[in-house]
């Protein structure tokens, strides 16, 4: 091959992939030079940003941006970041020729002569309106999943609640009654310390109600598991039949975890919730958190992971039920007793917080949840210090 046939070629080379940017649709791809004035346009940028190329070209790509983005010289800061760095990636609303505004994810690279020298910039802008609205809309009804799957979970707390204020009532009552008649100045100083009791556990219970019911907004934090399941635990034990027992038992020393901590504690509620309708009158519940490092086995999950589970003898899954259960609104429960919502409130929280559940069940044996949440990350390090 001469060296014309190679330059034919390398002609041929250029116009094709002219022509292959020229008719892309879907991204706006231009090129910028070194001061930031418009030097090519393609038809997706045509059809991005609406302006033809006879009358783009020549212009300085700062009329892209907002106003206030243009008083806060992002597009000035953005060329040179590009300019010193080779490339900068910018994610944030651009304006159109009618004014009208999208949402862009942009990329600008810096584009050199096959001598090395920076000649201009390639700018590649994408409309991904669509998709952030989609992704605002999921985080919509996230919040609002969250929040009906609180009030049932809320609902089933204070039915129980209910019961014990009635018995907490009831001692105040009686004893304040027995106080008024008697003259024995001991007796009723131990009857004023039985009203006082009453009076405080009661202010208890609809404390943890309380900070439960809070509306507390959606955000991942550092998670100390033991005292997030002593309070559940707190909460639970005015909820469950007295036939159940509840066992908990928390490996010592339990990593920190990185979750959204309301959440958390819903998704434990549910977990304890749909055991305790297996179990039925009696029963055994078995709580469990230990600290294990994955390499793949479970979900491919790999690294430092803090496992709950959740165990009961009640009466199981049956394998043609199974594979539904995360599905939302699948229920087996009668009419007013399920919405189905739990598990799938619990399969989301689990992936959203990077970790995963798993099922085990046997009918007529008992099934077992185990739901596995990341290790906060800064942990290691800050038990080094403290050790
Ligand atoms: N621990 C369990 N033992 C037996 N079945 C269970 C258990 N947990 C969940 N299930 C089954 O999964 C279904 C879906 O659970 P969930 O999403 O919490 O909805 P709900 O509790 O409102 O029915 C339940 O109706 C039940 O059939
Ligand atoms: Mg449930």
């Amino acid at each position: 091959m001469d060296s014309s046939d190679r330059s034919d070629l390398h002609a041929l080379r250029t116009s094709r992939y002219e022509q292959l940017v020229q008719t892309v649709v879907d991204y706006a791809i231009y090129m910028l030079d070194l001061d930031g004035y418009v030097v090519s346009w393609n038809a997706g940028a045509q059809r991005i940003k609406g302006y033809q190329a006879e009358e783009i070209i020549g212009q300085h790509f700062s009329r892209f941006f907002t106003v206030q983005d243009c008083a806060e010289g992002k597009p000035a800061w953005l060329l040179n970041r590009a300019l010193s760095a080779g490339q900068v990636q910018d994610e944030g609303w651009r304006v159109r020729k009618d004014g009208s505004e999208f949402w862009a994810l942009t990329a600008l690279d810096v584009v050199r002569s096959p001598e090395g020298e920076v000649i201009g910039l390639a700018k590649i802008t994408r409309d991904i309106t669509d998709r952030r609205e989609a992704a605002i809309q999921l985080d919509a009804m996230r919040a609002q999943l969250f929040q009906a799957q609180k009030l049932e979970a809320l609902g089933q707390l204070t039915g129980g609640m209910a019961h014990d204020f009635n018995n907490l009532l009831t001692i105040i009552i009686g004893s304040a009654k027995l106080a008024m008649h008697s003259k024995d100045a001991e007796r009723v100083d131990r009857l004023l310390g039985h009203i006082l009791d009453a009076g405080e556990r009661g202010s208890q219970m609809t404390q943890q109600l309380l900070s439960f019911a809070r509306r507390k907004t959606l955000e991942m934090a550092q998670v100390n598991l033991p005292e997030l399941i002593e309070s559940t635990r707190a909460l639970l034990t005015q909820a469950l039949p007295k036939g159940i027992i509840l066992e908990v038992g928390v490996d010592a020393p339990l990593p920190d975890v990185e979750v959204d901590a309301a959440q958390l504690q819903m998704v434990l509620l549910n977990l304890i919730f749909n055991a305790r309708d297996a179990v039925g009158a009696s029963g055994l519940i078995r709580l469990h958190a230990r600290h294990q490092v994955l390499a793949g086995e479970w979900d491919e999950l790999v690294g430092d992971f803090v496992l709950i589970s959740i165990h009961d003898d009640g009466h199981g899954i049956a394998p043609e039920v199974l594979p539904r259960i995360f599905e939302p609104f699948f229920t087996t429960k009668g009419f007013n007793k399920g919405t189905g919502l739990g598990l799938s409130q619990v399969y989301g929280f689990a992936k959203q917080s990077n970790g995963g559940i798993h099922v085990q069940s046997t009918p007529g044996e008992g099934t077992c949840m185990t739901l596995c949440l990341p290790v906060w990350q800064a942990s290691n390090v800050e038990s080094a210090e403290k050790g």
